[in-house]
């Protein structure tokens, strides 16, 4: 089938923008969102971190240094410190004045319009985040949405399990990074316990693993596509999802060489 036909099909895997159109602005801020939704995003992904003082901000990295003109960990730094960084420039001197957004600002902005797909990054740093986390869905009707309008996931297990524990009502999906052994039935089948997605590197993906996840009643969303070949590999593969820093190469595939 030709990939375009793909693309426009009811069927197809959700297109997930990795920390917004990441390829194009920087990452996670409401520009690189705005432009993912531009571009064709049924979903953002974007990384959570709390603040010395208790406020959900949307960053990847446990430091500020990467990202902003800031130095530090985030736990260590209050919001109004934080408030201030230029988190643009360090991409392109164009993007200078972006600021670091809280979780708030993109719940308030996206919430309803796109799909969001929530990352607990490092929750072990931040005591208590799921509860937090699950609080401020709750507060917004997140229980009242549709299925898969949000999903929380992370590399952190217990934090999953936690999280699934307290509100059950939002789905959890654990990552999975790249390693040799691959994914054993028996994990998936232990995952499936408290999460609805399953969700590898995509150096992990074939088809029989798909299937092993759909066969545990879970889905599987496949991160992070950044070249056109695995792009248009993936699209035929059967995955629920696929998380890209560059939309238009899901969106707008070209021919597989
Ligand atoms: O969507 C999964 C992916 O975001 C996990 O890796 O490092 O980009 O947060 P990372
Ligand atoms: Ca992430």
């Amino acid at each position: 089938l030709p990939l375009a036909f793909l693309t426009g099909k009811k069927d197809r895997p959700i297109f997930i923008g990795h920390r917004g159109a990441s390829g194009y602005y920087p990452e996670n801020t409401i520009l690189a969102f705005d432009k993912a939704v531009a571009l064709g995003a049924d979903m953002l992904e974007f990384d959570v971190q709390q603040t010395k003082d208790g406020t959900l901000i949307v960053i990847h990295d446990p430091k500020v240094n990467r990202t902003t003109s800031g130095k530090g960990y985030i736990k260590n730094l209050t919001y109004e410190e934080i408030k201030v960084l230029d988190a643009g420039s360090w991409f392109d001197p164009r993007f200078k004045g972006e600021r670091i957004p809280t979780l708030d600002a993109v719940l308030d902005r996206y919430l309803g319009k796109v799909r969001l797909l929530i990352e607990l990054k490092k929750p072990s740093l931040y005591p208590d985040i799921e509860r937090h986390l699950a609080e401020k869905l709750r507060e917004r009707g997140a229980d009242q949405l549709g299925d898969g309008q949000i999903i929380v996931q992370s590399f952190d297990r217990r934090s999953m399990q936690e999280f699934h524990r307290i509100f059950p009502a939002v789905p959890v999906g654990v990552l999975i990074k790249n390693r040799p052994a691959g994914i054993s039935p028996r994990e998936i089948r232990g995952i499936a316990q408290y999460a609805s997605y399953l969700n590898p590197k995509v150096t992990l993906v074939n088809k029989r693993l798909i299937k092993r996840i759909h066969g545990c009643g879970m889905k599987t969303f496949a991160w992070t596509v950044r070249d056109k070949k695995t792009a248009g590999a993936l699209l035929k593969m059967g995955m629920d999802g696929i998380a890209t820093d560059y939309l238009d190469y899901l969106t707008k595939p070209g021919p597989i060489e």
